[in-house]
Order: C-alpha cells, then sequence, then structure tokens
C-alpha cells in the first residue's frame, strides 16, 4: 500500500504535463466570426473534407506529395488541435530532413514500406529509425528532426497526423540554403566547415 502511494507520487512528478488554461494563439490575432460558433449557421462542409483517397502528383525532385488537410482546407479544424496529411511518395521518394515547428506527429502507413526516422537533440545526435509497412505507425516526437524514405521500387503512401491544425513545416536545407536573401555567407562557411564554392553549391539547390 505504501510503495503502491510512492510509486503513483513518482508518475505524478515525473509526467506532470497538465494544462489549465487554452492553448496559446498561433497568431498575432484572430477576430472572432460570431457566426462562426452559432449551430444554426455552422454546417457539416465546415468540417469535411474529400480527396484523401486521391494520389497525389510525386513527378518532382523529391518523388513526394503531401495532400494537406488543416485549418486552411477544412476551417472546423480551428481550435481542435489536430490536422492530418495523405502523404505520397514515388519508388524510392523521400521526405527531406524537416521539423514542424508546432506539433508532434504520427505516421500510419497505408502502402508500401518506409524507413520513418528522427534525431535525438544536442548533444546526442542520434537517429532513430524504424522500417515500417502497412498498418504500422511511428509517433516523431515534437519538434525533432526526422525524415521518410520510400525503401520499395513501388508507390507508398502514408497519412500524418498532427496535434496542430497548422503543424508548420521547417525544411532544414531550404531555410538554411534556401532563403531570400541568404544567410551571410560566413555563418555559413564557420557552421558547416566548408569554402564558398560548396556552400555557392548548395545554395543553388534550393
Ligand atoms: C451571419 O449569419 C447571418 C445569417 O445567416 C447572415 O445574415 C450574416 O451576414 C452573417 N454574418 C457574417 C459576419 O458572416
Ligand atoms: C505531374 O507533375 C508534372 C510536373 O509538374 C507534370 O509535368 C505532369 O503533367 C503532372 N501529371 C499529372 C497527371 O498531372
Ligand atoms: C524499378 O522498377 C522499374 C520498372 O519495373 C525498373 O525499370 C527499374 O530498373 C527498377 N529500379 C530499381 C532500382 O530496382
Amino acid at each position: 500500500m505504501g510503495s503502491k502511494i510512492i510509486f503513483l507520487g513518482l508518475i505524478a512528478v515525473s509526467c506532470y504535463v497538465a494544462s489549465a488554461a487554452d492553448p496559446s494563439p498561433l497568431q498575432d490575432f484572430c477576430v472572432a466570426d460570431q457566426n462562426s460558433t452559432d449551430p444554426k449557421v455552422v454546417e457539416a462542409n465546415d468540417f469535411f473534407f474529400t480527396g484523401l483517397h486521391l494520389r497525389g502528383n510525386t513527378s518532382n525532385r523529391f518523388g513526394l506529395r503531401p495532400t494537406p488537410v488543416t485549418v486552411a482546407q477544412v476551417p472546423g479544424l480551428n481550435t481542435l488541435g489536430i490536422s492530418i496529411f495523405r502523404v505520397d511518395f514515388a519508388p524510392f521518394g523521400v521526405t527531406p530532413p524537416h521539423t514542424h515547428p508546432r506539433a508532434s506527429e504520427v505516421v500510419l502507413v497505408l502502402k508500401g514500406q518506409l524507413e520513418v526516422g528522427f534525431v535525438a537533440s544536442n548533444p546526442e545526435n542520434r537517429p532513430i529509425t524504424k522500417v515500417i509497412g502497412m498498418g504500422d505507425m511511428l509517433a516523431i516526437p515534437f519538434g525533432l528532426t526526422h525524415f521518410q524514405r520510400n525503401i520499395r521500387n513501388g508507390t507508398a503512401v502514408i497519412l500524418a497526423v498532427f496535434n496542430s491544425q497548422t503543424p508548420g513545416i521547417i525544411l532544414m536545407a531550404n531555410s538554411v540554403f534556401g532563403s531570400k536573401p541568404d544567410i551571410s555567407n560566413d555563418v555559413l562557411q564557420k557552421a558547416f566547415q566548408v569554402d564558398q564554392n560548396v556552400i555557392s553549391q548548395l545554395q543553388n539547390q534550393f
């Protein structure tokens, strides 16, 4: 009895992530549309999206096509803290390393087989990866760099579900080498320990 109480006490201390307030705003302001909460005016289509059964066009250099369903597509998701994407992969297509600034993610494989992985934060920087197939899911913790790779010579499809109505995405390479105007060369050369030519070559890719 006594040990059970101590055990529960430890759990309460180590997992204390309760939240007693509304979620933080996602933008500077969001003026209320009174109609948007009026049950007489709101309709099923405010919560509806169709098209997740449709294959996306993966003819691009990554062999990748996300079909987003966020609050931008489905206004009824506003304040619900959830969104879903279908992602199509060409044979050997990849989602390049990226993070979502506002969400954790679960990846559910509908078709094919993919290597899905994320990297523990600094100083560990250890990749945690697994090959998963149809019916498998892998969780991607909040904010960590992650990627997916179709390991088969056939198409693959995943559903990615996020605990944000607007998960956002930061593609590492685009963010570092594709910013307009460029991040100063001095910063990039020191950061990556390569010379100007390599930096320019990378910048030309993004
Ligand atoms: C709210 O709904 C009413 C009734 O449908 C409509 O007349 C009015 O224009 C709407 N107001 C806004 C701001 O959309
Ligand atoms: C897929 O995208 C490529 C490149 O943008 C385009 O050339 C092609 O016509 C598209 N295919 C379909 C079926 O829309
Ligand atoms: C993938 O499949 C295509 C079509 O069957 C074939 O031409 C190609 O050589 C295959 N590629 C690899 C890397 O197995």
